[in-house]
């Protein structure tokens, strides 16, 4: 008979894996022993909102697996890729204490190796805002993802959905490219007043920080609004302009088919309303259910 993981959490240690031969024999044997495998791919600098994500894994019953590799391939040129925070101690002791079974610590020449030739190539969700905003990020996520994938083979993969594009995105690969997983979105976290969580928030000065949460004010009360019948156009506009005014620039406000990213006009129960604004040079995405 097969174990349940989360049954027994408190009997092995976690497992740490910096090759890919000791990652395939380690989720080998996991897989062996516990019958599947759950994956949570991250770039560390770890949160709440990965622990919601490691916790909704341990719950599935299988074992839980998180990878850490900030990936090259998703930043553009003058992004903010040698800045990226990074944390390996405090993001292993994280993960052990959310009851992970195993990390996977990748190089980036073991992600991409000599000569490589092969990225995966969007249209549909991964077109507009984020994708037409930093051009070449969906192909980066959409490929290391891929590789991930292959590498781990779990059977449900974790994703938050405070990048609701990404999630879209992968959501259609996995789909499109008929790889035998299930993805799974995971209500954003959040901080007490609002702000959704993010690695880059440290990032936020004392006075950008306390006008953060302003973001997800707007993205609520034009939701509201637009529950209650009003036209899109215009509150859209109002809700820019309110960012605006409070010293945000506005990448894009947008009310989307979720699923698609494709505008509409109207509100609907599978429609999102999905924002980008920087504040002090930080960017900050967030988006909220329409139903
Ligand atoms: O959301 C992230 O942290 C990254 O885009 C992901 C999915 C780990 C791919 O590098």
């Amino acid at each position: 008979m097969l174990l349940s993981y989360a049954a027994c959490t408190k009997v092995p240690r976690m497992l740490i894996a910096r090759t890919l031969p000791d990652l395939r024999a380690a989720c080998a044997s996991l897989r062996a022993t516990y019958g599947g495998l759950a994956f949570v791919p991250t770039m560390g600098a770890l949160h709440d909102g990965h622990r919601a994500l490691v916790r909704a894994a341990v719950a599935s019953g299988a074992p839980a697996v998180t990878s850490i590799f900030v990936n090259p391939l998703q930043f553009g040129a003058n992004e903010d890729l040698s800045r990226y925070p990074r944390d390996e101690a405090g993001d292993l002791a994280t993960l052990d204490a959310s009851g992970c079974a195993l990390v996977w610590l990748p190089d980036v020449a073991t992600m991409y190796p000599a000569g490589e030739a092969t990225t995966i190539s969007l249209t549909g969700p991964a077109e507009r805002w984020e994708g037409d905003a930093r051009p070449g990020h969906f192909r980066g996520v959409a490929t290391v993802c891929a590789k991930l994938f292959g590498q781990v083979r779990p059977d449900r993969a974790y994703f938050g959905e405070k990048d609701w594009q990404q999630l879209q995105v992968i959501k259609r690969m996995v789909a499109d490219l008929l790889l035998p997983l299930e993805i799974v979105g995971i209500e954003t976290v959040r901080e007490p007043d609002g702000l959704a969580m993010s690695s880059r928030n440290r990032f936020l000065n004392a006075a950008d920080r306390a006008t953060a949460p302003l973001l997800n004010r707007v993205l609520r009360e034009t939701a509201n609004a637009l529950i209650a019948g009003g036209a899109a156009e215009p509150l859209l506009e109002a809700g820019r302009q309110a960012l605006s005014e409070a010293g945000f620039v506005v990448d894009y406000l947008a009310l989307v088919d979720g699923p698609s990213l494709v505008p509409i006009e109207t509100a609907s129960p599978t429609a999102r309303l999905i924002a980008t604004a920087r504040l002090g040079g930080v960017r900050l995405l967030d988006n909220v259910p329409m139903g």
